[in-house]
């Protein structure tokens, strides 16, 4: 069953567009991220499901049943807010309680779900604090609780990771992952960090001033790339894109002036001309002796540890590579690098993949 169907969904603000023409089924139990940078329309959409924003056109249905029109009470969905937003002079009991009291639910059963949220949450310690007596990870997971807490057939998280630090963020989504299979429900997400949306989604949305840009499974995204937007946005380092020329009917991708790869998985556009080349830093190696290879010239060099980055230069165009840590690469050396070419894509100017990686699709 879907859970949640968006149908041509448009959202104006005054001259402001910030919604436009958006369709999504989603089905029962799917944990879907809404994804894309600053003013994309992500909360938009998601307080448009919540019933906070109303819409200028199209249909919101919840379970099969058109909420459009309903106020957000009588549409059955839970909503973690960027903010918090918990009130100060309530403990933490309290906060996480005062949806279903406002429902008038029975004081057992307060008691059972409140205590069940801060099991899950691991903050049943806190349950008498005040809100300012706790840190901000512990916040979060109150706002979490008081979404969670009630029996919702969807649930809407507005960033709810953007105020941690890394170390709690990277900790938090795993409980989330761990939330959702525990719940079986459908998490709708927002955020514009694209770790958390390859991470936690089994679906990714992403938009664009409004627009879906393309919407598939995490990897269907990272592997296959709608656009060079979509590619540029997932992944970290970010692709590579490279300005090259097809050469020789489409066999030879030619870099620099003097600098050439054969197109091994034939997979580039097949017409002669200039296009752009998508390569992902860890398609990029040391090339061993005798293979096609760039010559470039090493940059700057950042150890991370498991890996090296090394930003090089190929002609004048810059180049990243995630190479080896103990591959000893080091600034201003000259090096030979190879390029897994079934695995990169190509773009035309106005950033449409043209091939590469999966071209029959
Ligand atoms: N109440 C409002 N009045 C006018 N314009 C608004 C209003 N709310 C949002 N907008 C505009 O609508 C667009 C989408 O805003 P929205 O808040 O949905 O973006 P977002 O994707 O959530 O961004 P962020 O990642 O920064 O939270 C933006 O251009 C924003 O300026
Ligand atoms: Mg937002």
């Amino acid at each position: 069953m879907a859970d949640l169907e968006l149908a041509n969904i448009d959202k104006h603000y005054g001259a402001v567009h910030a919604v436009r023409d958006v369709s999504l089924t989603v089905q029962s139990g799917a944990f879907v991220v809404l994804v894309g940078p600053s003013g994309c329309g992500k909360s938009t959409l998601l307080r448009a499901i919540a019933g906070l924003e109303d819409i200028t056109s199209g249909d919101i249905r919840i379970g099969g049943r058109s909420v459009t029109r309903l106020a957000p009470r009588a549409r059955n969905v839970a909503m973690v807010f960027q903010s918090y937003a918990l009130y100060p002079y309530l403990t933490v009991y309290e906060n996480i309680a005062f949806g279903l009291r406002a429902r008038g639910e029975t004081e057992a059963h307060i008691d059972e779900r409140v205590r069940w949220a801060a099991d899950t949450l691991s903050i049943a310690d806190y349950l008498e604090r005040h809100p300012r007596e706790l840190s901000g990870g512990q916040r979060q997971r109150v706002a979490i609780g008081r979404a969670i807490v009630r029996e919702a057939d969807l649930y809407l998280f507005d960033e709810p990771l953007s105020n941690l630090d890394a170390k709690l963020r990277d900790g938090m989504r795993e409980e989330l992952k761990r939330l959702h299979a525990r719940l079986g429900r459908t998490f709708i997400y927002v955020t514009h960090d694209q770790i958390e949306a390859m991470t936690l989604a089994d679906r990714i949305v992403l938009l664009r001033h409004g627009v879906i840009e393309q919407d598939g499974t995490p990897l269907e995204l990272f592997e296959k790339p709608a656009s060079r937007f979509v590619a540029g946005f997932l992944g970290s380092p970010p692709m590579n894109m490279l300005d090259v020329t097809m050469v020789d009917g489409g066999t030879m991708i030619r870099i620099s002036d003097d600098q050439m790869l054969p197109n091994a998985d034939g997979a580039a556009p097949r017409a002669d001309g200039a296009c752009i080349w998508g390569v992902r830093p860890e398609h990029v190696r040391l090339a061993a002796a005798g293979e096609p290879s760039l010559e470039a010239k090493v940059d700057v060099v950042q150890p991370t540890g498991s890996r090296i980055l090394a930003t090089v230069l190929v002609g004048d165009q810059k180049l990243t590579a995630e190479l080896d840590a103990h591959s000893g690469v080091e600034t201003g050396q000259r090096i030979a690098l190879a390029v897994a070419t079934p695995r990169t894509v190509f773009f035309d100017a106005e950033g449409r993949r043209v091939g590469g990686a999966a071209p029959a699709d």
